[in-house]
This record gives structure tokens, sequence and C-alpha cells, in this order.
């Protein structure tokens, strides 16, 4: 038998090294490399079969529809584009502890209950702590099955045996191949293991799930190396101090990555939030300096959500402009603009610019709300606590057009909101709804002078 070969690889990212290295050329990460035995080339399994094909008339290829299966919640339906496709392999990762293994439980109910066929199997919970959690939930169902498993071939045994419609794998870090020496959780364990899993989903035409935790310090492997393999990438986040959780797709093979789904860890588990705007805005300060709503869309839906911007002088040395949830750098240029078009002083104010709930916005329609916030602090002048704000601010003040402007200018008025202030050049062809009071700006100083 020939000697395996080791090799030293960053378990952040999956950087390949022959000699340890300190720091990963791949990804700058420091400390991030683990010595590891590597498969020799006649163990090594395929990690992606592609079908060998003819080539064929683009015109005359049959798609057919692709079946889709709900997973009984209409957020993460949307997530994954329509349902549950099925041969796909979909990665779920996010922190530990943020309610990955609640979220796939309480799917595999809701599928198992339409009558398919779920195995979820365990490698972190006993069969009888899933019971109890699922007693719990009230996810009992007959055609739910739970195995308490980390041998991959052992696994795929008790898949071909059960035959099920649906296989949740929780987590990716638990498993291993036992003809790969390293440790479960390390690169190869999670690559090759992935690599079979996907072997599995494809040739069997099963969908699969799998749980993938990810830590900061590196020591497991990130599901980041993991993305190209598998068909869907989704995260689950949320900070630990709030109860609801967002879960969004960063790839998507069979849809927009630009959705996000909205949950509420409960005690009873997770529900579903349908009107996240009112999630969103639940806390908000009413008549205070500093403080602007905005109408984001993220993906096919409009949210509304507060923005907060505090001005305070510059006690000493350079200026501060620390924001959370949008780019920095926009705040920035967004107060350059302020300062030459608006003519607000703002050269020696600290700026701290925050999205209210931990949301991220990255689109330019929120720049409006941004840039009141920002005049609204300076000015120490609060802004009507029902109006909301969208455009998109141009150097020169100007304030542009964004898309979707019915679906923003209905939410708000869903809400209750009052007035709206929004681009001009968004009044044509469409006529606004009765209810609210529309407020068309062309230049940023138009919107300070009806705003504040
Ligand atoms: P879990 O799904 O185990 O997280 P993960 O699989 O991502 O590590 O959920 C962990 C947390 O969720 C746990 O600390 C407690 C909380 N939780 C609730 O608040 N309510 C519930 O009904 C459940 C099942 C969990
Ligand atoms: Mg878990």
């Amino acid at each position: 038998k020939t000697k395996s070969k080791t090799k030293f690889i960053c378990q952040d990212c999956g950087y390949e090294s022959a000699k340890w290295l300190g720091k990963c050329p791949g990804c700058s990460q420091w400390n991030s490399f683990a010595e590891e035995v590597v498969p020799t080339t006649s163990e090594r399994i395929p990690s992606n079969q592609h079908p060998q094909g003819k080539p064929e008339s683009i015109a005359a290829i049959d798609t057919g529809q692709e079946p889709r299966t709900s997973t009984g919640y209409q957020e993460f339906d949307r997530v994954l584009g329509g349902g549950i496709v099925s041969g796909s392999l979909v990665l779920v990762g996010g922190d530990p502890g943020i309610g990955k293994s609640t979220l796939l439980l309480q799917t595999s109910f809701s599928v198992a209950k339409q009558g398919k066929k779920v195995l979820y199997v365990t490698g972190e919970e006993s069969s009888k702590q899933i019971k109890l959690r699922a007693d719990r939930l009230q996810t009992i169902a007959d055609e739910l099955f739970i195995l308490p498993a980390t041998d991959l071939e052992f696994i795929e045994t008790q898949i071909r045996h059960l035959q099920p419609d649906f296989v949740m794998i929780d987590s990716i870090q638990t498993m291993y191949l036992p003809h790969i020496s390293s440790a479960p959780g390390s690169v190869s364990q999670v690559r090759e293991c992935t690599g079979y899993l996907l072997r599995i989903s494809k040739s069997l035409q099963m969908a699969i799930f799998i749980v993938g935790h990810v830590t900061k310090e590196g020591t497991i492997a990130g599901p980041r190396l993991l993305e190209h393999m598998v068909d869907a990438v989704l995260y689950f986040e949320g900070e630990r101090h709030h109860s609801y959780r967002i879960l969004r797709a960063v790839k998507n093979r069979f849809g927009s990555t630009n959705e996000m789904g909205i949950f509420e860890m409960r005690e009873l588990g997770l529900s579903e939030v349908r009107n996240p705007s009112e999630l969103f805005l639940a806390e908000r300060p009413q008549g205070v300096a500093g403080s602007a709503v905005v109408a984001s869309m993220e993906g096919t839906r409009p949210l509304l959500v507060e923005i907060q911007a505090l001005l305070t002088p510059t006690a000493y040395g350079n200026p501060r402009r620390m924001a959370a949830g949008v780019e920095n750098s926009r705040v920035a240029l967004l107060m350059a603009v302020l300062e030459k078009r608006v003519g607000l002083f703002l050269q020696n104010q600290d700026a701290y610019v925050n999205v209210a709930g931990g949301v991220r916005l990255d689109e330019p329609a929120v720049d409006l709300g941004i840039a009141v916030s920002i005049g609204s602090s300076f000015r120490n002048q609060s802004i009507h606590p029902y109006d909301v704000f969208i455009g998109e601010i141009g150097l020169t003040g100007e304030i542009r057009a964004v898309s979707r402007i019915e679906q923003r200018v209905k939410e708000a008025l869903k809400l209750g909101f009052h007035r709206c202030f929004l681009p001009i050049g968004n009044m044509r062809g469409w006529k606004p709804p009765e209810g609210i009071q529309i407020i068309a700006v062309e230049t940023l100083q138009d919107a300070f002078h009806f705003a504040l």
C-alpha cells in the first residue's frame, strides 16, 4: 500500500499548500492551515457528475415544468425561487445556534405532512433529543424519519432502503467518509462528503438540504468552499439579541438571489413574518431628530425600514464616519453632496448612521432617506413621523428615479404613512394611489425644503 500524502489546507477557504503557512494567500486568514491526508486518486470521488449529451438546438430542448414542492412556508419558498426543486442540493449556512436545525425540522414536518417521505439525518443530536424538540414544536408526522448517523456510506444505504423524497443532513461538519482519514469537519471531509451527497441527489433525483455551520475562527471548514458544488446556498442570519431571523440566498440556480425570507424565533419555534415592515418599524421613535423611514426593495418585496443618523461635533482629529447596514462610502458621498449642494457644514461632525433592526440595504433608492436623516440630526429638527423617503441622489444633488415605485408607495400607504417623497422622474406613466400625499422632488434642496 502506498504511503498516503498529506497537504496543508486552509480550513477557511480550501487553499492548498505543500507546507504550513502562517497566513493564507487565498483569503488572508491567519493560522488557518491544518495538515490533512489527501485521498489518492483512485479513492477520489468525482465531485460533480455532468451527464454527457449530444449537441441539440436550443429551440428544441424540452425543459418541461420543474416540479416544485412547497416547504410549507411562503418565506422559505420565495427564497428558493418557488419551492423545492427535486434533485437539488441546497446548503443552509449560519452561525451555530441561529436556528438552522429548527428551520429544517419544521420544514421536514410540513413536507412530510403533504405525504412526502422525509429523512432527517442528524449527527448532532440523538433521536430522543430531536423527538423532544419535535414534541415541543408539534412537528410529529408519520412520514418524517429521524436517523442519527454520521457515516455517509451507511447513510447512503439507509437512503436507498427508505427511498425518501427529501433528505436533511444536519450538519455537514459531523459527516464523514470512512476512506478519508482526516477528521470530520476538515476541508477534505466536508468537500468529499458534499460531493458524495451531490451524487446521491442527482442519481436518485432527490432534494437534499445540508446544514453547514459557519464559524469566525475558521476552525471548522466553512461552507464557503462548498458554494460552487451545490445548487443553492442560503444563509440564515440574525442577531443573537433579536428574535427575528433572515434567510437569504447568495447563490441559487433555480431563482433570484435578491429574495429574503423573514422568520421570528419564538418559544414554539420559527414562525413566518409576512409583514416585515411592521416588525422593523415597531420600535421606531417618533418626533425625534435623526430618524427617517425609507422604502427599500428586498427582491420582489417592498420593505419599510427606519434609518437613524447621529451627528456630533468632532472632539479632536479627523471626523468619524460609521455606518451599519449601509455602505460607509455611500454615507461619505451623501455627506459631501449635503455639504456642497445643501450647504450643511458637516466637515467637523462625527456621523453615525444605522439601519434599525440590523437589516442591510444596498440599493441607491435609500439615498434620500439617509441624507434626510443626516440633515435632521444635524439641524436637530425632527421629520414628520409619517413621511417616507424614496430616491437615489446624484452628485449634483439631483433626485434620480428608482425602480418599482408603485410597490414602494403602496407599502407606505398600507402602513399608514401620510406623505411620500419620491423622484419627480418617477411621476410619468403612473397614477399614485389615493390616501397618501405624494411630494415629487427634483433636488435634495427641494426635499429639505418640504421635509425639514
Ligand atoms: P437550533 O435550531 O438548534 O440552531 P442551529 O441548528 O442553527 O445551531 O436553535 C438554537 C436556538 O434556538 C436555541 O438556542 C434555542 C432557540 N429556540 C427557541 O427559542 N425556540 C424554539 O422553539 C427552538 C426549537 C429553539
Ligand atoms: Mg443544529
